[in-house]
């Protein structure tokens, strides 16, 4: 298992519970019909095609980051407002949530990812929730990834103070990837004339951050830098 998303794992403190999450991280498959649907390898798989961490290994970033933000809401919770929250079924829900996304891409030659004849047919969620029925997780984990979309964009509102922690936290981490991946596109296509070509999250980052710090001359200078050390990997 990839180390950052082992580190995550680890901190879930019910040996039982934790044993299974595990099983499901490192056989994220779904059987129909007979047929078991085998996705892109985790460490490959993007968490999104266009909106978010729509890149190789975004999948992870987007699970642990999601963890981090999750955990620190479940400090909120105890240390600020004094409730009680169950941190091994908030840090089970989010590894848990979009496990099997790499079911539903097709990584393109291009670097690009398309949709998989699975996921034109049923969506992530579906298909996690109906692993995990399979596989018996306990009612109050299914609830959570079940829920994890938010009533708005899924089938149900959630209904418990951990599958709020996991929504609030997978809308936050998403968002906040969202929205710098695609700043960069256009400060790249401002600066150079053309788009840097799905930059990777740090690489976004750091385009956000030249703008601040150095003007539209820093974005342009960060751009060409990441474009030629693209070619020199080539
Ligand atoms: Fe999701
Ligand atoms: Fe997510």
């Amino acid at each position: 298992m990839d180390s950052g998303l082992k580190k995550i794992v680890d901190k879930i403190r019910d040996e039982s519970l934790r044993e299974k999450v595990v099983q499901l991280v490192e056989n994220p498959t779904i059987e129909i019909e007979g047929k078991v649907y085998v996705g892109l390898p985790l460490e490959a798989s993007p968490a999104g095609m266009f909106r978010h961490h729509s890149y190789p290994r975004g999948l992870i970033d987007h699970i642990v980051g999601t963890s981090k933000v999750a955990l620190t809401l479940c400090d909120v919770i105890r240390r600020v407002y004094h409730g009680k929250v169950d941190r091994d079924l908030v840090l089970s829900g989010v590894i848990l949530h979009d496990i099997l996304k790499p079911l539903t891409y097709e990584a393109e030659e291009n670097g690009t990812y398309r949709a998989t004849p699975l996921a034109e047919r049923l969506d992530h969620l579906t298909l996690i929730v109906s692993e995990m029925v399979r596989r018996g997780f306990p009612l109050n984990l299914i609830h959570i990834v079940c829920a994890h979309h938010g009533g708005e964009a899924g089938p149900i509102w959630p209904r418990t103070v951990e599958a709020l922690v996991c929504h609030l936290a997978d809308v936050t981490d998403s968002r906040l990837n969202g929205e710098v991946l695609r700043a960069a596109r256009y400060l790249s296509k401002e600066a150079t004339g053309e788009e840097l070509y799905r930059p990777t999250s740090k690489e976004a980052f750091e385009i956000v951050h030249s703008k601040v710090v150095e003007g539209w001359d820093g974005v342009r200078k960060a751009v060409d830098r990441m474009r030629q050390s693209r070619l020199g990997a080539c």
